[in-house]
């Protein structure tokens, strides 16, 4: 659990910098499909087919819409079929199934018009708007696709045309899908790619039987591949119990369609010991190599979208029990009446538990498996696992800003192998599978635990393996190790000192042989004799145990490998001078040191165990009080953390520092206590790299950890729309933001005003508001830029608010209605679009002021009016009225008869007089202002 201390930097805060950036592939529609061959990448959308180059530049692109027979001519970028009599002329065709054929240069695209009827298209591989063929015909499902698979498989037949199409199609009882189209499809199906094959393309017919697969009850198909002669097909079946079961079948690609079907055999995959029932698959991945046929499937524990896991389930065909004698797929049907239990399978490891995974890519690099996994809240995720099934810390490679769902396919790109291909709804990204080169110096390299990624001496960078072209590098060994260094202390018979250090190093063919350490101590040579010279990994130096003081001793080894080379600085300590009363924090100081813990106490690494998990089980021998955490506010917030945030519990007067912990594999990251009253603490939630859960707890100055309290990340926040967009230049104008994510807001500034922070009014998801700051010295028109301050960051909005000068307030009118009084006050028409509850009145008399309550505002030409009440005044006269807006308040003089008039006269829109009053009206205010300073 001790990584190099520079490690935290970098898996958490250093990332960050790059890991939003924008670009990618943005098209027309919502994604349905895509494909990717050598060096192309084929997307089908609700509206258009894409052709792109493998770095996602255009190549052509077809809108799927077609002009039916008799139809006037098609533009050249339109796809263009004929189809049934009964379609209406301007149909719209959607891809239900995309299948680059590259042996025989065509892409195959399927799927359905009108919603009506089968469809399919041959087009050029290298240039999609040639077509090579195209008729109308069921391949695939007519309806939803993202429930079904279609995949390329080979057949033991003539090799020159033993390629077929293999589809699983959802299966649904209640909502059977009628069309006035006939179709002979069923579950499973294999239909012809070529028309040399026996029935032509597309058939379904095997000599003359048509045969296939049915299911027995609803199938939703996840994945579908073939290795070697084995077809895999994954899908989640409804039992009659109606609860989910994860099936499997495994087909054997044999001479014919038939004999292919009935080698029908089934496993259930089962995700928790109570057996498979409630899980549902979500998406899958092949872990490429061999023998054993390795799968990673990411399941839903409980049915729903949240809770998700990623497995590793060894699915190697076994073709030992009967075939066709599943309970849920049949070939020969219902002939057949014998059915067996099919196998479960168990997973061999649980590899990560992340809520809302949506898909998973498995790759392999040197002796890692390497995921990279898709989410429902946008980002990309990579997971190194060694052959043991040890995790290394989860990177995050991309993330969305926002909760874009990743699609639940996710591919390599095949030019490079450094890409992969992460959809979204509607763009496709290429994001790099490392970043190899953010990491500076070898420890650096080494500790990101990547395994894409090797210190490359020549160049003295962290690169891909690859861009090495002297094979002279270092980078992580096959086995998940937390340091690249670690180094016993032992005592020879002799009673010299020996001291082993091992690399946890795989290095490059040209650097195997030059291998060397050299150790010094107060800048001079330590080791006394020659020991066992440098044998890759390790190293030893053997010296008298007078150079050991008590109270250490400070070793530099430089290891050389190569033209790699770095230092390692230890303290050595004589192994028996760690005494003490036996506690879990003495052994830990001991196995660190590379001693060995014995017998309750500490001794030479030779004499005792040196893996610190003996530790564990012990007390931590310190008097501390255990704290307890209930609770943490906020527990929610965005990657960008918080400032000051709450923990609240017992006994927390002890606490140092507050852990986060994203996996166990990972560094946890701390943050300092700031005030602590012993129920009460505030400390800043650091900013994070991904959005998740991560565990916190309490830390005691002797090592303990305490509480097990949750923080979740979310995305940062974002503001798309300004209500109203504009505000008075004295400022205070309520505004509302609208966005997402707005409750994680802390503050709002402007670019006019960027000291002055304005703490959110209310908030909740979509909305904030808060109060506009004054515009200091200026009365002109002018644009500011809202931002949003969240922990330390600061995210601009993408409307801009608008400052016009403060409302002018020409006069009033009042009339008597019963016992209430109706004001009508006069503003000067302007661009503020002031709503009535802006504004709050009194009426002055006497000193005292009645409250008027605002009734509503009514707009002409070059005037605004306000209505509103003073209610119970049965003998009042208003001489003055305060008025209230923002931050301001004016008091508005005695209505005249020239005012009255002018209302009058505006109000009877006759412009050109309106304007020579106004100009009256404006030098009688002049005067009376002139007057008023006399
Ligand atoms: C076909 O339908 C689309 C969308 O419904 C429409 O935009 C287009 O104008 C129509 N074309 C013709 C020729 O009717
Ligand atoms: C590819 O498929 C088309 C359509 O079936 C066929 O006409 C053509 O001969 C095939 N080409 C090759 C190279 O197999
Ligand atoms: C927390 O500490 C700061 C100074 O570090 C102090 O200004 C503030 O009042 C303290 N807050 C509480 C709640 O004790
Ligand atoms: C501790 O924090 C909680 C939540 O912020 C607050 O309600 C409570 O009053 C605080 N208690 C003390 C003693 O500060
Ligand atoms: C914000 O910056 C301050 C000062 O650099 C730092 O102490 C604090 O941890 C930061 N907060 C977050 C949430 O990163
Ligand atoms: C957000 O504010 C707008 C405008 O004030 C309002 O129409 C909407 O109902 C508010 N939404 C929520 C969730 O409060």
């Amino acid at each position: 659990m001790i990584l190099l201390p520079g490690l935290l930097f970098i898996l958490w805060g250093g990332a960050a910098r790059c890991l939003g950036e924008d670009g990618g592939f943005t098209f027309d529609g919502d994604l349905r499909h895509f494909a990717v061959t050598t060096n192309t990448v084929y997307i089908a959308t609700e509206e258009k087919l894409y052709q792109l180059n493998h770095d996602l530049t255009l190549v052509h692109s077809l809108t799927l819409r077609g002009i039916l027979k008799g139809g006037n001519q098609q533009p050249d970028d339109v796809s263009f079929y004929r189809v049934s009599e009964t379609a209406s002329w301007n149909a719209t065709f959607k891809v239900n199934v995309l299948l680059p054929f590259v042996e025989n240069d065509t892409l195959i695209s399927c799927g359905v018009i009108d919603k009506e009827c089968g469809y399919c298209e041959v087009l050029d591989l290298k240039n999609i708007s040639n077509l090579v063929h195209r008729e109308s015909i069921q391949v695939g499902p007519l309806r939803s696709s993202n429930a079904s698979v279609a995949v390329l498989v080979n057949l033991k037949k003539n090799p020159t045309q033993d390629t077929y199409i293999l589809t699983g199609v959802q299966q649904h009882q209640h909502n059977t899908e009628q069309s006035s189209c006939t179709s002979n499809i069923q579950t499973v199906n294999l239909q012809n790619t070529v028309e040399k094959q026996a029935g032509g393309i597309f058939s379904l017919n095997d000599d003359q039987l048509t045969p296939s697969i049915r299911s027995k009850g609803d199938v939703e198909f996840v994945d579908g591949f073939q290795i070697s002669s084995t077809m895999y097909l994954l899908s989640n079946v409804l039992s009659a119990a109606k609860s989910n079961n994860v099936r499997l079948i495994w087909l054997e690609g044999k001479t014919s369609k038939t004999q292919t079907y009935r080698s029908l055999r089934g496993a259930t995959l089962s995700v928790s010991e109570a057996g498979g029932e409630g899980n549902r698959l979500l998406a899958s991945s092949v872990i490429p190599g061999g023998p054993s046929v390795l799968w990673s499937g990411l399941f839903s524990v409980d049915g729903g979208q949240s809770n998700t896991e990623l497995l590793v389930f060894d699915i190697s065909p076994d073709l030992t029990g009967e075939d066709d004698s599943d309970p849920d797929f049949c070939s020969v049907c219902p002939e057949k009446t014998s059915v067996t239990k099919p196998k479960t399978l168990k997973p061999k490891a649980v590899l990560f538990r992340q809520n809302y995974m949506t898909s998973v890519l498995a790759v392999r690099q040197k002796a890692w498996m390497v995921f990279f996994i898709g989410t429902g809240d946008g980002q990309l995720i990579k997971l190194a696992v060694d052959k043991d099934y040890h995790t290394a810390c989860p990177m995050v490679l991309y993330r969305a800003n926002d909760d874009r769902q990743v699609f639940p396919k996710i591919l390599l790109d095949p030019v490079d192998h450094k890409h992969v291909y992460v959809p979204f709804q509607n763009q496709m990204k290429r994001v790099p599978v490392s970043k190899c080169s953010m990491y500076t110096n070898v420890q650096e390299c080494w500790s990101a635990q990547d395994p894409h990624c090797v210190w490359c001496g020549s160049k003295s960078r962290c690169t891909f393996e690859d861009d090495c072209t002297d094979s002279d590098w270092v980078s992580i060994p096959d086995d998940h190790q937390h340091k690249i260094v670690s180094y016993k202390v032992e005592k020879e018979p002799t009673g010299q000192i020996k001291l082993n250090i091992q690399t946890h190093l795989t290095v490059g063919q040209s650097t195997l042989s030059r291998f060397a350490c050299q150790f010094s101590a107060s800048s001079s040579e330590l080791c006394s004799r020659s020991g066992p010279p440098p044998l890759f990994p390790q190293c030893t130096c053997i010296f008298s145990d007078s150079r050991l003081p008590a109270e250490g001793l400070g070793v530099s080894v430089r290891i050389r490998v190569g033209k790699t080379h770095f230092l390692e600085q230890l303290t050595l300590t004589n192994c028996s001078n760690i005494r003490g009363p036996p506690s879990s924090v003495l052994c830990q100081q001991c196995i660190r040191a590379g001693c060995g813990w014995s017998k309750n106490s500490c001794s030479w690494a030779n004499q005792g165990v040196i893996n610190d998990s003996v530790c564990q089980t012990m007390e931590s021998g310190m008097n501390f009080s255990r704290p307890v955490i209930s609770s943490i506010t906020p527990s929610v917030v965005s990657f960008y953390g918080r400032n000051h945030a709450v923990l609240s519990g017992q006994n927390l007067r002890d606490v140092t520092r507050v852990r986060m912990t994203v996996d166990t594999d990972c560094t946890p990251q701390e943050s300092p206590v700031w005030n602590n009253t012993g129920v009460n603490l505030t400390f800043h939630i650091p900013r994070t790299d991904g959005k998740g859960v991560v565990k916190v707890c309490a830390l005691l100055p002797d090592g303990g950890c305490h509480g097990n309290t949750k923080i979740t990340y979310r995305s940062s926040p974002s503001c798309t729309k300004i209500v109203p967009s504009s505000s008075w230049v004295s400022g205070k104008r309520e505004i509302t933001l609208m966005g997402s994510h707005l409750d994680f807001v802390e503050g709002v500034t402007h670019s006019h005003a960027p000291q002055r922070v304005r703490p959110p009014g209310s908030s909740s998801y979509q909305n904030l508001t808060y109060d506009t700051p004054a515009a200091e010295n200026s009365q002109r028109t002018f644009t500011s830029t809202v931002f949003l301050r969240v922990a330390n960051e600061t995210l601009s909005c993408s409307d801009k608010i608008t400052y016009y000068p403060d409302p002018e307030f020409t006069g009033f009118t009042s009339t008597r209605i019963g016992d209430n009084v109706r004001i009508t006050i006069e503003k000067e028409a302007d661009k503020l679009e002031m709503t009535a509850a802006e504004l709050s009145v009194w009426g002055v008399q006497e000193g005292k002021q009645y409250p008027c309550i605002m009734k509503s505002k009514e707009t002409f030409p070059k005037i605004d009016l306000f209505i509103c009440f003073i209610q119970n005044t049965p003998d009042a006269e208003f001489l003055h009225l305060m008025i209230k807006y923002g931050d301001k308040t004016v008091r508005l003089g005695p209505p005249s008869l020239l005012h009255q008039v002018l209302l009058i006269l505006r109000l009877l829109l006759i412009p050109c007089v309106t304007v020579v009053l106004v100009i009256i009206c404006r030098w009688q205010k002049k005067l009376t202002a002139e007057m008023n300073k006399l």
